[in-house]
Formats: structure tokens, C-alpha cells, sequence
């Protein structure tokens, strides 16, 4: 891999973009390489995992400005069909995935980090959706999950003016779920997925699974996707060793993901 590093730190996945000459922007072959090292994680060995940005000052600066400046209108939509379906891997990726936003998260930078299920940021960190001053829509997904996020109307306001706006606002937005130091952005990651990674593995993916397919259907469809993950994790082992611990007033040593 030349623009993506991974790092296994116990039950947690590290996924690092990594070409910091062009802020980590994502070109074809930085997308390639997202999707293989998610291919390559080992779901059993893995119950969360965080994506970051390489360097202090971007996370991810964007969908490749030069590689898309010369695009037909077929390639500019199979480019947009390519980022889609890696960050849609990512969105439904089994287990969750955390995204530490350490700067610049702008076009497919604030995309990427919409597919993930929890987005924490540094201090320093900014979004946008720049796309409509470059002559463009946002195409990895903003025109869809940014108004899912934060509302229609803060979403429209965001893409019509390709205005960025700062962590606090984001914040306060809902864009993500809290601002860190920069230093101290990775270890305020790994404690929320090593909190995560505590938990029993089967109910924690059955419930990314519901939460996701619950949104997209109405909610007489999206109870009965609740049931389904809910009966679904009875009969574990977990499950068993779980409410065992509860009623006899201890605690589970470890969950095995079965
Ligand atoms: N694509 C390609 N190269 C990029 C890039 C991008 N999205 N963002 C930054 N770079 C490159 C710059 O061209 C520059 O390269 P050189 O050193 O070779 O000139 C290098 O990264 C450093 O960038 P700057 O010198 O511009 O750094 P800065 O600190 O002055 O500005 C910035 C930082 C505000 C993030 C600025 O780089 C910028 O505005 N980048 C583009 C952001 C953007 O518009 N992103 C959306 C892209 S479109 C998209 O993503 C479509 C989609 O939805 C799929």
C-alpha cells in the first residue's frame, strides 16, 4: 500500500489516508486502497475501527482536484459510482467505524467521514462541501448524508455557498459528536472504540445493521428490522453470559463474539 497504512492495537483497526503532499486527497488509486485494506481487516479479530488523516493539518482535503479536472461526463459519474461504493463498504461496513477528523475534512474529506458511524474532530478541523465552486456537485455522497445529518436546510445552505465551517460549529450542528485538542483527538478515538470493542460484538453489529436499514424504511418497516437484530442475538453465547453476569451481579470477562 503506498497511501493507506493499517494498525492492529487489540480489538481495534487503524486506518490511516496517507499522502500528505496533497492533504490526503482521494485520486483512484487512494480509493483502491481504502477499499482493500477494509477487505483485508479480520472481522474476527477486529470490533471497531477508527479512520484518520496522516499529519496535523488535513484529514482528508477532498475528492483529487487535478485527476477529476479532466473528466468526460461518463467518467465524472463512474468516478462518483467508485467513491460511492467504497464509502458505502465503509457505511456498512459490520462493524463500526470511527471517523478522527484531524483538519481539513472538505468535499469527499466531509463525505468519507459521513459514511462512518461516529465522526470526532480536533480543534483545527474544518468541513465543507466546496464542490459548486468548482463547477461540480459534491459526488461521494453529500448531497445525500449531509442532509440526513445535520437537516435539508443546514445541508442546502452548506453546498449552495461551499462555505467551511469551523469544528465548534460542527459541533454545534451535530455534524460530529465532540472536538479534541489535536493531541489528544487519537486517544479520545481508541478509548471510544475500545469502550465499543467491551461490548458483545454480535449486539453491537446487529445494531449498526438496524440503526442503518431502520433509517431508510418507514417505521412499521423499521420495528420489525428491530426485532429481527434483537431475536437475533438470543442464544448466544454473549447474550447467555451476559445477562448471567447481570443477575448474579458481576461482570462478563470478556465477550467472545459468539
Ligand atoms: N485535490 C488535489 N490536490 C489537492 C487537493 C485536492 N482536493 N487539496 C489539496 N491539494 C494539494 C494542493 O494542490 C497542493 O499541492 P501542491 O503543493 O503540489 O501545489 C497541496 O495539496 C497543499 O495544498 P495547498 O497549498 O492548497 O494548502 P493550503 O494550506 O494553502 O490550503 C486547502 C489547504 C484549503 C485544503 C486547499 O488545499 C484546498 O482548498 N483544497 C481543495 C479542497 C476542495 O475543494 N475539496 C473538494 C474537492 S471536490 C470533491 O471532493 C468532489 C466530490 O465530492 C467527490
Amino acid at each position: 500500500m503506498e497511501f493507506v497504512t493499517y494498525e492492529q492495537d487489540g480489538f481495534v483497526g487503524i486506518v490511516t489516508i496517507n499522502r500528505p503532499k496533497a492533504l490526503n486527497a482521494l485520486n483512484s488509486d487512494v480509493l483502491k486502497e481504502i477499499e482493500a485494506t477494509f477487505d483485508a481487516i479480520d472481522l474476527d479479530a477486529t470490533r471497531a475501527v477508527i479512520l484518520t488523516g496522516a499529519g496535523e493539518k488535513s484529514f482528508v482535503a477532498g475528492a483529487d482536484i487535478g485527476e477529476m479536472s479532466t473528466l468526460t461526463k461518463e467518467e465524472g459519474e463512474a468516478f462518483g459510482k467508485v467513491g460511492n461504493d467504497v464509502f458505502r463498504k465503509i457505511e456498512t461496513f459490520p462493524i463500526p467505524v470511527i471517523a478522527a477528523i484531524n483538519g481539513f475534512a472538505l468535499g469527499g474529506g466531509c463525505e468519507i467521514s459521513m459514511s462512518c458511524d461516529i465522526r470526532i474532530c480536533s480543534d483545527n478541523a474544518v468541513f465543507g462541501q466546496p464542490e459548486v465552486g468548482l463547477g461540480i456537485t459534491p459526488g461521494f455522497g453529500g448531497t445525500q448524508r449531509l442532509a440526513r445529518l445535520v437537516g435539508a436546510g443546514k445541508a442546502k445552505e452548506m453546498i449552495y455557498t461551499a462555505f467551511n465551517i469551523k469544528a465548534d460549529e460542527a459541533y454545534r450542528i451535530g455534524l460530529v459528536n465532540a472536538v479534541y485538542p489535536q493531541a489528544e483527538l487519537m486517544d479520545a478515538a481508541k478509548k471510544m472504540a475500545a469502550k465499543i470493542a467491551k461490548n458483545a460484538p454480535i449486539a453491537v453489529r446487529a445494531s449498526k445493521k438496524a440503526i442503518n436499514e431502520g433509517l431508510d424504511v418507514d417505521m412499521d418497516q423499521a420495528i420489525v428490522v428491530e426485532e429481527k437484530a434483537f431475536g437475533s442475538c438470543f442464544e448466544t453465547e454473549d447474550q447467555r453470559a451476559g445477562m448471567e453476569a447481570f443477575l448474579n451481579k458481576t461482570k462478563v470477562d470478556g465477550f467472545k463474539n459468539k
